[in-house]
């Protein structure tokens, strides 16, 4: 069972010499002698930088305490001011106690020489829960990779090659849990050779430690009244595993995507922002004509009392979409969607005690999922609902054709489209991926391929295990009288609020190896979900005067998404006995081949997620969320299961 320790704030208190304090920790969070200053000379001088990252793609350092951000905001600006500096900067920081954003910004205000930055930064701080938060600032030329929690659990998930490391965890005296050997132990194992560390502190025992992980270090001046601190780089005298990373090949940063639905579209606009050519083929004549041209959906976080997996990757995908659709809006590209909230009701009434209770337990900020009864859930809906449940205050619903043509839009100058051309088959000829048409003709090619063609990936690939197509229909149904709610309503089934008079109801969920329902019972069916849900609200008699709208999902055994490299099962097979006791790093690839499947009923985000994770595996940036995340939704996942059980 998971569990994480819900996200406590850290206080805000200055000491007597006006320096920002820790009640909790007993310690300053930089040297009295300034903290821009430390910044400079210890971390950002202790790595050689600025002068290291000249010339670079991407540059990457890794911090233990991100505090108030100043080490982050002087790397950002001596970066931003280099005119030889790295096309990218990559910063991870791991934060048991994150400030809230007004603590931010009261703290900010006094060290003006970051203003602009600062700003930029709090605008896009994240809310204070725990896991991977990705945000994307300058353009996305500079990439903060937050991950909230303690790091000693945290940061051995954090999948990041540093070639910079800023250790900074309050003294070891008063803080030691963050100088534990354990720890600096997961630190080494990041490193790479060559990759750099400083530290404030000189105490001997976190040289030892690090010595002993590898890192030849070594005593320089420190800054202020500190007479020494730490300087080091990674030389281990024994040999380091290979790296599990991906990435893409060297030359040619061009991919063909296959289909146009929500996959596609947010991996084309997530890869050309990073500068890649796509060439998107779709079988279809226009974008967004498979599940994801819907009417609507809805979004909102999956929630459970252990904080399992898919609870906590559709956390990181929600909060990275909401980031996302709010930054494509910002730039010009208009989303249909409403933030209006979402209540979720329990599928039983029975259930709705042991809701309140898990969300006490997991402790939420209000603004991400609190509890209401259902008095207040009726003043929430503005109409009577059927019980109390869980109210997510920043979820709502989105039309998804909206987004695949707002992300489309804006990947517009480096995206070629090909619509109304149905992939056959995939070749690897020397160094590309060819896309075949039905006679054997070449559609088009590129070194790179992304399968984002939801089930029918599998008529092109096999990954080991089927994907199931499952139908479901939603139902319009016009607005009759009152009792129609101003918010989503879901629990069994949903309900958007009425756009131009119609709600919108769902949904059936109709397995392939099921008969089909008619058109109408799936109505039927529908109203029965929407009168669970509302029960004042006066359904029309008759469901064959509704209209529906009908499509598939992809669905994989564990429901969860398939987003990664595609394994290579006849390479796996052929190894059988080299890859006992194999794990998924170790599984063979198809070379450069990718995809993004298996969204089942949550194709939103999972579609915010999946974009941002490919173009991070493909760019070798750190992960946009933990590596046991990544492992969950692995496509290698089933084959390396087939091969522990002796089914390859
Ligand atoms: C009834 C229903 C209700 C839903 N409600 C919600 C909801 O409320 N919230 C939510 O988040 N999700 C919901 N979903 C799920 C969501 O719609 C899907 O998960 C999402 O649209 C899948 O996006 P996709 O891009 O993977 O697939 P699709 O949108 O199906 O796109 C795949 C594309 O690939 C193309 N293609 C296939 N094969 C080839 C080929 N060989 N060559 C070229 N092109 C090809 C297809 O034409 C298609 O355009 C719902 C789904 C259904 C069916
Ligand atoms: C000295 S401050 C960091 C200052 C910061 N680097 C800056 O530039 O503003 C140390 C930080 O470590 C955090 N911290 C302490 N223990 C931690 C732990 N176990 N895991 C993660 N963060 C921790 C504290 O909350 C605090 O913000």
């Amino acid at each position: 069972m998971n569990s994480v320790s819900p996200i406590e704030p850290a206080p805000l208190a200055i000491d007597a010499a006006g320096v920002p304090y820790s009640t909790r920790y007993g310690d300053i969070y930089h040297s009295a002698d300034s903290g821009p200053g430390q910044a400079r000379h210890v971390f950002l001088g202790g790595n050689h930088l600025p002068g290291r990252w000249n010339g670079l793609n991407d540059f990457t350092i890794l911090e233990t305490g991100f505090g108030l951000g100043l080490n982050f905001l002087a790397t950002w600006q001596a970066w931003r001011d280099d005119p030889d500096r790295s096309a990218r900067l990559n910063y991870v920081s791991v934060e048991k106690h994150p400030f809230t954003t007004e603590s931010l910004s009261s703290l900010h205000g006094r060290y003006g020489e970051f203003a602009p930055l600062s700003a930029e930064l709090r605008e896009k701080w994240p809310v204070l829960v725990a896991g991977i938060h990705r945000i994307s600032l300058a353009d996305g030329r500079v990439l903060l990779t937050l991950a909230f929690g303690d790091a000693n659990e945290i940061l051995p998930k954090l999948a990041v090659q540093p070639d910079a490391i800023y250790l900074d965890g309050f003294s070891p005296a008063s803080n030691p849990g963050m100088w534990t050997p354990t720890l600096i132990k997961a630190i080494a194992r990041k490193a790479r050779t060559g990759t750099t560390l400083a530290t404030y502190t000189s105490a001997a025992a976190v040289r030892r430690a690090l010595e002993s992980e590898g890192f030849l270090c070594d005593k320089r001046p420190g800054f202020g009244h500190k007479r020494e601190m730490i300087g080091a780089r990674f030389a281990p005298r024994w040999r380091r595993q290979g790296s599990a990373y991906a990435g893409a090949p060297a030359g040619d940063k061009h991919a063909l995507v296959v289909g146009a639905g929500l996959a596609g579209a947010a991996i084309c606009e997530r890869l050309a922002s990073r500068g890649w050519r796509l060439t998107l083929i779709e079988a279809s004549p226009a974008p967004a004509m498979g599940a994801s041209g819907l009417s609507a959906g809805i979004f909102h976080p999956h929630v459970s009392p252990d904080d399992c997996v898919l609870s906590r990757l559709s956390r990181n995908a929600y909060l990275m979409g909401m980031s996302r659709w709010t930054s494509l809006g910002k730039s010009g590209h208009r989303i249909e969607w409403s933030r209006c909230g979402v209540l979720q009701l329990p599928h039983r009434i029975s259930e709705e005690e042991a809701m309140v209770r898990t969300l006490a337990s997991l402790a939420y900020p209000v603004g991400y999922a609190r509890t209401v009864d259902a008095a207040e859930a009726g003043v929430m809906a503005k109409c009577r609902v059927a019980s109390g449940g869980w109210w997510f205050e920043g979820a709502g619903w989105l039309r998804a054709s909206s987004l695949v043509r707002a992300e489309l839009d804006k990947a517009e100058r480096q995206l070629t489209m090909q619509f109304g051309n149905p992939v056959r088959r995939l070749e690897r000829r020397g160094n590309d991926w060819h896309a075949l048409a039905q006679d054997g003709s070449l559609i088009a090619k590129a070194p790179v391929a992304i399968l984002a063609n939801a089930a029918d990936m599998q008529d092109l690939v096999d990954v080991g295990t089927p994907l199931r197509r499952i139908r479901g229909q939603v139902s319009l149904v016009p607005q009759r009288g009152g009792h129609v709610p101003s918010i989503v309503v879901t629990g069994m089934g949903y309900v958007i609020p009425p756009r131009e008079g119609m709600m919108l109801t769902g949904s059936t969920y109709e397995p392939e190896n099921q008969p089909l329902l008619p058109p109408d019972d799936a109505n039927s069916a529908n109203l029965v979900r929407l009168q669970h849900l509302l029960p004042d609200f006066e359904c029309p008699s008759s469901p064959d005067a509704l209209c529906g709208e009908s499509a598939f999902r992809a669905v994989a055994r564990d429901r969860m998404p398939l987003v990664g490299r595609v394994p290579d099962l006849e390479a796996a097979k052929n190894n059988r006995i080299t890859l006992t006791g194999a794990q998924l790093a170790d599984m063979p690839h198809l070379p450069d081949l990718y995809c993004a499947t298996g969204f089942g009923s949550r194709g939103i985000i999972w579609s915010a997620m999946a974009g941002e994770l490919l173009a991070s595996l493909l760019e070798r940036e750190p992960l946009p969320m933990e590596s046991d995340l990544a492992a969950a939704i692995d496509p290698g996942r089933f084959a390396l299961r087939n091969l522990r059980h002796g089914l390859l």
